[in-house]
């Protein structure tokens, strides 16, 4: 039976975690074209605590519903939809966020059904990294086999997503970084050829020790600032970086625009939000190639801890600290 409230996840002023409350709200009924799934988890991104603390770009005013990524069963359908199936277990991303509540309301082509050897935990942690890993690698960064790439922020959500898929696509070196040995050794097992924590050293000389000074064919970079700074001196002649974040919450105004054309490197950026908007076909694209990946057992989402409703603030605390290796995951209790 559908209730007619759930607790939804929310903050009503910008600060720390402290700010996170779960609220009382009617459970959304699903318009056209829409589904209405009964939440199993939900992961928290490096994009939840920067819009809590009021510095993502683009975000809406609170109080609205936080998360992107979700997983859970489709319960009804709006007006239209032929599916997925009633019943389906279901992953997927809202890029307008409200994943983080019992009940939720997205697009019927926007959620696509979990191979059956993933728990609830890892499709909560799926779709958000393994779909900007795949886009920023395949269409944005046109990756070939046996390319050289640079992965940064290695044992997190997205980078631990990008060095399995760097893989599992026919890479060749695949030069990590991460912020500790415990995480270096932990991204060496998803495939990672050389580690690098690049907290204590110099990932531009490390580069170009193992490139014999060429560089790499392409950086895939999501921390920002001084590491996006440095990862220009890491890219051969005619190479591609592709920006999909900046955890550290800086950018760099070391870059020039002149550069583009003095070294033939291509410089991109990727909002996966965006492109479900305007780009859907491309998505699709990155879903196929995905679930092909996970059907075959050459990659699997990483979970570093899962918490309750109720410890939310201990899971934002949790991923700030920058000790997580993989996904963060808060799980509702099923009855
Ligand atoms: N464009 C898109 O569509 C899209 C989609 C998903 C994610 N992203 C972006 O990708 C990035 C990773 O997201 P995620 O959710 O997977 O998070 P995450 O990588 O699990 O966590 C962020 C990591 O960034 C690293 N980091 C490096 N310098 C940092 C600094 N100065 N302060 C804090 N952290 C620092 C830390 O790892 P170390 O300790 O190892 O350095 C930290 O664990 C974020 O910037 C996010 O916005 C973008």
């Amino acid at each position: 039976m559908i209730p007619a409230t759930m607790r939804g996840l929310r903050f009503h002023r910008h600060g720390g975690p402290e700010v996170l409350v779960w609220d009382e709200l009617p459970v959304p009924e699903p318009g056209p074209g829409e589904v209405l799934i009964r939440s199993r988890g939900f992961a928290v991104n490096w994009a939840d605590l920067m819009e809590r603390a009021g510095v993502y770009p683009g975000a809406p005013d609170p109080p609205y519903v936080m998360g992107h990524d979700l997983a859970g069963d489709i319960v009804a359908h709006g007006p239209g939809v032929e599916g997925p199936a009633i019943g389906t277990r279901v992953f997927g991303l809202l890029p307008q966020a409200g994943t983080s509540a019992e009940w939720i309301v997205a697009r019927a082509g926007q959620v696509y059904p979990v191979p059956e050897a993933l728990t609830d935990a890892e499709a909560a942690g799926l779709g958000s990294p393994f779909l900007t890993a795949d886009a920023a690698l395949v269409t944005m960064g046109r990756l070939q086999a046996g390319e050289t790439v640079l992965v940064h922020a290695a044992a997190g959500g997205f980078g631990s997503a990008t060095v399995q898929l760097c893989k599992a696509y026919g890479a060749g070196t695949v030069i990590a970084t991460a912020g500790s040995p415990e995480k270096l050794q932990r991204v060496a097992t998803l495939g990672a050829d050389v580690t690098v924590d690049y907290t204590t050293e110099d990932f531009v000389e490390v580069v170009k020790r193992v490139t014999d000074g060429r560089g790499v064919d392409l950086v895939m970079e999501s921390v920002g600032g001084d590491v996006l700074a440095r990862s220009f001196d890491c890219v051969r002649p005619a190479g591609r970086l592709v920006s999909v974040g900046a955890s550290s919450g800086r950018s760099t105004s070391r870059f020039r625009l002149q550069t583009l054309f003095e070294t033939g490197i291509t410089v991109g950026g990727f909002t996966l939000g965006q492109w479900i908007q305007h780009d859907p076909e491309l998505v699709a694209a990155s879903v196929e190639r995905v679930l092909r990946v996970l059907a075959a057992g050459a990659i699997h989402p990483l979970v570093a801890q899962v918490f309750k409703p109720e410890d939310i603030a201990d899971a934002h605390v949790y991923l700030a600290g920058r000790q997580s290796v993989g996904r963060t995951i808060v799980l509702f209790p099923q009855s």
